[in-house]
């Protein structure tokens, strides 16, 4: 893969890789992690697509003061790297704090987009509930307590035995690169999200959703009745997953991200 980076007013530093040549898909990674995580789907569809992932501001190599950030400024990155790629249309796929951004980036730059994938992720704003939580977790954070929340969440993201003693490991290490004012101010644009399921009510625009029978951030039950929301929907749920599907399925991932793409890209 090829690595890049920019920079625009807001943001000292944008990197993201790129590899192959085609149709453009951006792999947009959550929360508290960056674009490495989506290494074994790159190779799947880098042979027949480009295929762009960046580090969102703040994450991996994107090194930032990114003290108050929103959904919307990640959007407004991404959007830079489409520009600096001169793509004109991409399908945008989202991994649940990368969902948030895919939907954000929808409402900014409609006509960027042929579809969009919700991987393990909602249209739905924070409960207050949640909220609360996330608040406790940002005083957490700032008394210092960033490893001892990461070393309890990650083990949460991942179904059965058998994928975290593959992966948990190395997505701790992933999780612990992430800087304590980065994990408060992602927490901070999570919290100030709005719901946008109004604005995918009634849309022509395609979107993916793929979701983990077994996944304890965003449960199926939360999501399923968003998924008839649009006019074109496709819905993957897979077995034996958590909410980590591009490790623990990442074959299954690549086969569908393809079908979806291929429905994207047939009428250009
Ligand atoms: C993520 O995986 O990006 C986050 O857990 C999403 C969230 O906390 O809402």
């Amino acid at each position: 893969m090829q690595s890049k980076n920019i920079r625009s007013h807001k943001f000292s530093n944008i990197h993201y890789r790129v590899a192959g040549e085609g149709d453009v898909i951006v792999l947009i990674h959550g929360f508290p992690l960056d674009g490495t995580i989506w290494e074994q789907v790159v190779q799947g569809l880098s042979k027949k697509y480009k295929v762009i992932v960046p580090d969102l501001p703040g994450s991996g190599d994107s090194v930032n003061d990114i003290s108050d950030l929103t959904v919307e400024d990640m959007a407004e990155s991404v959007h830079l790297v489409l520009d600096n790629e001169g793509v004109s249309e991409a399908v945008l796929a989202g991994h649940s704090m990368g969902g948030y951004v895919a939907l954000a980036f929808a409402e900014l730059y409609p006509n960027r987009l042929r579809g969009i994938v919700m991987v393990h992720s909602t249209a739905v704003a924070d409960t207050e509930d949640k909220k609360v939580q996330r608040k406790k977790v940002i005083s957490l954070i700032e008394k210092g307590g960033k490893e001892s929340f990461i070393r309890q969440m990650i083990p949460n993201l991942f179904s059965g035995t058998n994928s975290k003693m593959l992966y948990l490991n190395s997505t701790v290490e992933l999780a612990l690169k992430t800087p304590p004012a980065s994990i408060i101010a992602f927490y901070n644009a999570m919290i100030n999200r709005p719901d946008r399921r109004s604005k995918l009510n009634n849309n022509d625009l395609a979107v993916a959703w793929v979701i983990g029978e077994d996944d304890l951030i965003i449960p199926k039950n939360s999501i399923i009745q968003q998924t008839t929301l649009t006019n074109v929907n496709f819905v993957y749920v897979y077995k034996d997953c958590g909410h980590m599907s591009m490790m623990e399925k990442s074959g299954a991932l690549a086969h569908d991200l393809d079908e979806f793409l291929i429905y994207c890209n047939a009428d250009k």
